[in-house]
């Protein structure tokens, strides 16, 4: 039989003061042991280990390969620190998707679990790491045994059971009780697979002032002028509590300069948050608006928003993607998942449509 499997995970590099990637090919799946990609899944992993000898999606195979879901699976991976990381004020490991159930420990020290696909996590990890050779091991328990579980348990407390019990194909029971992507236990058509494994980049991030964890941008066109629009961007930034920190903001739509150098000071609350809310009408730059493919001058113009805040030279910066709509355009999800390995698939296939 197999000996435990390894998996191995990658740090991500966007806008940090100092990241290490923990993504890549450096990690081992355990209880069987092969080499791990990070971002991925089990069923990927395996696959490309041949320990699943063929192709997933083949006949039955979701089937005949249901004993992975099964079992539960350990990521782990070396990774080494340097003494220029370990000495900035704030450590945290930064999960952005883990799927699902997990204990994730640095140098063997318990640092967080986990039990939901769709948020990020944010752990501080100053005191675990050390400099030189680390260790990062998340342990997962199988997803449908651990919402068969959890089902049982809401059983006996409270006298009756949440339907649907099972999904009708093939499909595994009780995606009610897990929070995960919910077409992994298949539903009317499709196969099952109950991915486990860090399906989003992961790292170690080190700054000394702030990070911006996230924008958001809403922009509104001027009803009486369609060359008018109002941008309101809203940054969340992270920090240690309660401190009071002068930054400088700059915030570029393309090329375009929308804020130039402007101070600011950010307080942070008892949990280290802050939220920066900056409003900016646009009279001076011609906007393309987005039209869906077909219609109008058939212009699907996206631009990048860029917020960058400057701290005594550490700079923080989030980048997004953003459309102008045309009033009465709204644009909602109404599609079948593109894959049920979604670490494989392209981003290139995911667009607006
Ligand atoms: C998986 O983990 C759960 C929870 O710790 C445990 O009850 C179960 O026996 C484990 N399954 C295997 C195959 O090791
Ligand atoms: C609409 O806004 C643009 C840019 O500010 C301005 O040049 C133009 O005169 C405005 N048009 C009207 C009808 O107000």
């Amino acid at each position: 039989m197999y000996d435990k499997i390894v998996v191995i995970l990658c740090f991500i590099g966007i806008g940090f003061a100092d990241y290490l990637s923990l993504d890549g090919n450096d990690w081992n799946a355990i209880t069987i042991k092969v080499g791990a990609k990070v971002p991925g899944s089990i069923y990927s992993d395996l696959r490309r280990a041949q320990v699943l000898k063929q192709d997933l999606l083949y006949e039955k195979n979701d089937v005949n390969y249901r004993w992975v879901a099964y079992d539960n699976w350990t990521y782990e991976r070396t990774f080494t620190v340097d003494s220029k990381l370990l000495n900035k004020k704030n450590i945290n490991l930064l999960a952005n998707g883990i799927d699902t159930i997990s204990s994730v420990y640095i140098n063997d020290q318990l640092i967080g679990k986990t039990d939901n696909q769709f948020v990020r996590y944010v752990w501080d990890v100053k005191k675990v790491l050390k400099s030189g050779q680390n260790t990062i091991r998340l342990a997962f328990q199988s997803a449908p045994l651990y919402a068969k579980q959890k089902s049982e348990e809401f059983k006996q407390k409270y006298k009756y059971a949440v339907l649907p019990e099972c999904a009708a194909y093939n499909g595994e029971c009780h995606f009610n009780f897990i929070r995960k992507m919910a077409a992994s236990f298949s539903w009317d058509w499709g196969p099952a697979f109950p991915t486990q494994g860090i399906w989003k980049p992961i790292g170690i991030e080190a700054f000394d002032s702030l990070e911006i964890r996230d924008i958001t941008i809403e922009t509104i066109p001027d009803p009486k002028n369609a060359s008018q629009w109002t941008l309101t961007v809203n940054a969340f930034l992270e920090s240690a509590p309660k401190q009071k920190i002068n930054g400088i903001l700059d915030i570029k739509l393309d090329n375009n300069v929308l804020i130039n150098k402007q101070k600011q000071t950010i307080e942070t609350d008892g949990q280290g948050k802050a939220k920066m809310m900056i409003v900016i009408f646009i009279t001076d730059i011609q906007i393309i608006t987005w039209y869906p493919n077909g219609v109008s001058d058939n212009t699907q113009k996206l631009y990048q928003l860029n917020v960058q805040i400057d701290v005594n030279k550490e700079v923080s910066t989030q980048t997004k993607k953003i459309a102008f709509l045309c009033e009465g355009i709204e644009l909602g999800p109404n599609q079948c998942p593109d894959g049920r390995h979604h670490s494989r698939v392209l981003e290139t296939r995911l667009r607006i449509s």
